[in-house]
């Protein structure tokens, strides 16, 4: 709990863009202008507040009520976002020319103390969950919201993004099986999520996959041949394989693009690979679709916009009951607070007994395992 009345407040979003955040903006904002407060917006993640003297126009920006018009139903964000801007391992040059990570916080803090910020509404993932949590333990109020497509944040039953992705993807998968059939091609989809299923799961369960290969269980590549196998010899001439990118073979290791300082590793190639090696195996033909950023895209669905205004509304009420350092949380009816801290410790992946993935067993759905 922190005391202290609240005059100004900031919103920022951080990590990858995902359907919602421009209603949740919109939310936040209203709510606390409702409140008599001042509302800004930080540009690109933490960067407006950080480098100002890179903005012309000025790293923070007013938000009226004319600023978030017309904006819960579109993708993106209207504050802009980065990933490579993680104030506590900030991407700076030595003197020796050489680049390293330096911890920026205290000086972010400052900043906010700096331009009269009371408080911050920080809409993001695992990553800009943890950077929240740190600047709440260096004594800023802050308001967590749980954002993400890839669903694999612990305590909330689902994160805004994620819905909007699953949807999109099953809508792809639909696609593909009447191209799939006749053409007698094994299609792979390979689908964002980063180390958890979520997305791939349920969509591959809609869309009606008939191997799902996920990070939470490693896969056997004979076993998915013999699935494939056992298709054929049931006259199906055709296959749909949803595949995460953070899938791995049992003993392999995930398909990294690059690894760059200051962020993530990027995650893709696991569809190729999987298409390469089935292809070798079972002498029929393998095609592989990336759906890639199309999952980030796009107008978020009903669930993910109620969801986001649902959490902004709840960000600021957490504000105003003098709450700090805890996330909105979707815990039906209600939307609650958690810790960030019990939230960033560690990552919700898909338990192996859940409801979904038993319902795809008794499909008859291949797990490669
Ligand atoms: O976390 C969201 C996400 O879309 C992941 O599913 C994916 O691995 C990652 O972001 C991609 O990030 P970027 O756009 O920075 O490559």
């Amino acid at each position: 709990m922190a005391n202290g009345k609240i005059k100004k407040i900031a919103i920022n979003t951080g990590g990858g863009d995902a359907p919602g955040l421009n209603a949740v903006i919109r939310a936040v904002t209203i709510s606390a202008l409702n409140k008599g407060w001042e509302v800004v917006g930080i540009r690109d993640g933490y960067n407006g507040l950080l480098m100002p003297e890179d903005y012309h126009e000025g790293g923070l920006i007013p938000m009226t009520r004319r600023t978030v018009r017309g904006i819960t139903h579109l993708g993106g964000t209207i504050l802009g976002t980065t990933n490579k801007g993680n104030p506590t391992r900030y991407p700076t040059m030595g003197k020796d020319g050489k680049m390293f990570e330096k911890d920026r916080s205290s000086e972010l803090v400052a900043a906010f103390r700096k331009n009269k910020i009371d408080a911050l509404v920080a809409l993001g993932g695992d990553g800009s969950l943890g950077i929240a949590n740190v600047l709440a333990e260096k004594g800023l109020r802050v308001i967590g919201v749980p954002k993400t497509i890839d669903n694999d944040l612990e305590k909330t039953v689902a994160t805004f993004g994620f819905d909007t992705a699953v949807s999109f993807a099953t809508e792809c998968l639909d696609r593909l099986h009447s191209t799939a059939e006749a053409h007698r091609r094994i299609m792979v989809v390979e689908l964002m999520g980063r180390y958890a299923g979520w997305i791939t799961l349920n969509a591959g369960v809609s869309g009606t996959a008939d191997a799902i290969l996920i990070p939470e269980i490693p896969y056997d590549i004979k076993k998915v041949a013999a699935a494939m196998k056992a298709l054929e010899n049931r006259k199906k001439y055709f296959a749909i394989i949803a595949v995460a990118e953070g899938a791995a073979p049992k003993g392999g290791g995930y398909s990294v693009v690059s690894k760059e300082l200051g962020r993530a590793d990027k995650l893709g190639g696991a569809g190729e690979r999987l298409a390469k090696e089935l292809q070798a195996l079972t002498g029929r033909e393998c095609r592989t679709v990336v759906l890639g950023h199309l999952l980030r895209g796009g107008s978020p669905t009903t669930f993910d916009r109620l969801l986001s205004l649902r959490f902004g509304s709840a960000a600021v009420r957490a504000l105003e009951e003098g709450y700090s350092g805890v996330m909105v949380a979707l815990d039906p009816p209600t939307v609650r607070y958690v810790p960030l801290k019990e939230v960033t410790s560690r990552m919700k992946t898909v338990p192996l007994n859940c409801d979904t993935i038993l319902t795809a067993r008794s499909l008859g759905i291949c797990f490669g395992d």
